[in-house]
C-alpha cells in the first residue's frame, strides 16, 4: 500500500523542500522505495537531487509534476504501486490548486510551520483547506511540524506554545533546529546524515520515526 504524504504550507520558505527531502532521503535510506513529487515551478527539490555528485545520488527519486497542477493528484495515481511513499512537495502560492488536489489522494498532510507570528497567522489558511479537503477525504491526517525551532528565543517559544493550543491541527512531537547543516544538505544535494551533522541528522530520524508510525510503517 502506497502512502502519499502532501508538504505543504502556502507561506514560502517554511521549510516544504527541506522537510520532504529530508524525510524522503531517510526513508529510503531504511529501504522503501521513495517519490518525492516536486510540484513546485521553482523547482528546488529537482534542483537539490541534481546537486547530488554522480557516485553518491539522492536516495530517493525525484520527479517535477508542477505543470499538472490541479490535475496533479491524477498524475500521481499514476505512481501508486511503483512506490511504498510518495512526498508531494507543494508551491508557496496562496492561489495555487496543488496544496486542495494533492490533499485528495493523501494519507497524511505535514505542515511546516516557523514559529514566528506572521508564520502563525498564514498557517489559518492551510488550516481551514485541510479541514474542507476532509470533508472528502476522510482518512486524511494532518500534523503541523514547527521548524526552525529556537528554543532561547522568547516570542519564538511563544509562537510555538500559541500554535500548540490554538491550532485544531496537533504538532508533531519531534521539532526541527535552526540548523546550517539543512542548508549545506541542499546545496550539497545529500541528505544530513551523509554530512557531519550529528544534531540535525538526529532530529530527521526522530521526525522520520513518528512520521512512519502515524503512517502504520
Ligand atoms: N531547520 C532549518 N534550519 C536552517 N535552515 C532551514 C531550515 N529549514 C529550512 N531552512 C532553509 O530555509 C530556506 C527555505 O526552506 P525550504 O525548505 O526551501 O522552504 P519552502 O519549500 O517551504 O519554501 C532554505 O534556504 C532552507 O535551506
Ligand atoms: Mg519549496
Amino acid at each position: 500500500m502506497t502512502k502519499i504524504i502532501s508538504v505543504a504550507n502556502q507561506k514560502g520558505g517554511s521549510g516544504k523542500t527541506t522537510i520532504s527531502m529530508l524525510l524522503a532521503g531517510v526513508s529510503a535510506q531504511r529501504g522503501w522505495k521513495v517519490l518525492v513529487v516536486d510540484a513546485d515551478p521553482q523547482a528546488t527539490a529537482t534542483r537539490w537531487a541534481s546537486a547530488a555528485p554522480e557516485d553518491e545520488p539522492f536516495p530517493a527519486t525525484v520527479c517535477g509534476l508542477a505543470a499538472a497542477r490541479e490535475k496533479i493528484h491524477r498524475e500521481v495515481r499514476k505512481y501508486v504501486g511503483a512506490f511504498d511513499l510518495i512526498f508531494i512537495d507543494c508551491p508557496p502560492a496562496i492561489d495555487s490548486p496543488v496544496p486542495m488536489s494533492s490533499f485528495m489522494i493523501a494519507d497524511l498532510a505535514l505542515v511546516p510551520v516557523l514559529p514566528s507570528p506572521a508564520d502563525v497567522w498564514a498557517t489559518r489558511a492551510i488550516e481551514t483547506l485541510i479541514s474542507n479537503a476532509q470533508d472528502f477525504n476522510e482518512s486524511l491526517q494532518a500534523r503541523i511540524v514547527p521548524n526552525r525551532v529556537k528554543d532561547n528565543v522568547v516570542i519564538a517559544r511563544e509562537s510555538l506554545e500559541f500554535i500548540r493550543s490554538n491550532f485544531r491541527i496537533q504538532c508533531t512531537r519531534s521539532t526541527l533546529g535552526d540548523r546550517t547543516a539543512y542548508q549545506q544538505s541542499v546545496a550539497m544535494g545529500t541528505v544530513v546524515n551523509r554530512l557531519k551533522a550529528p544534531k540535525a541528522a538526529g532530529e530527521i530520524e526522530v521526525l522520520a520515526n513518528e512520521v512512519l508510525n502515524l503512517l502504520e510503517l
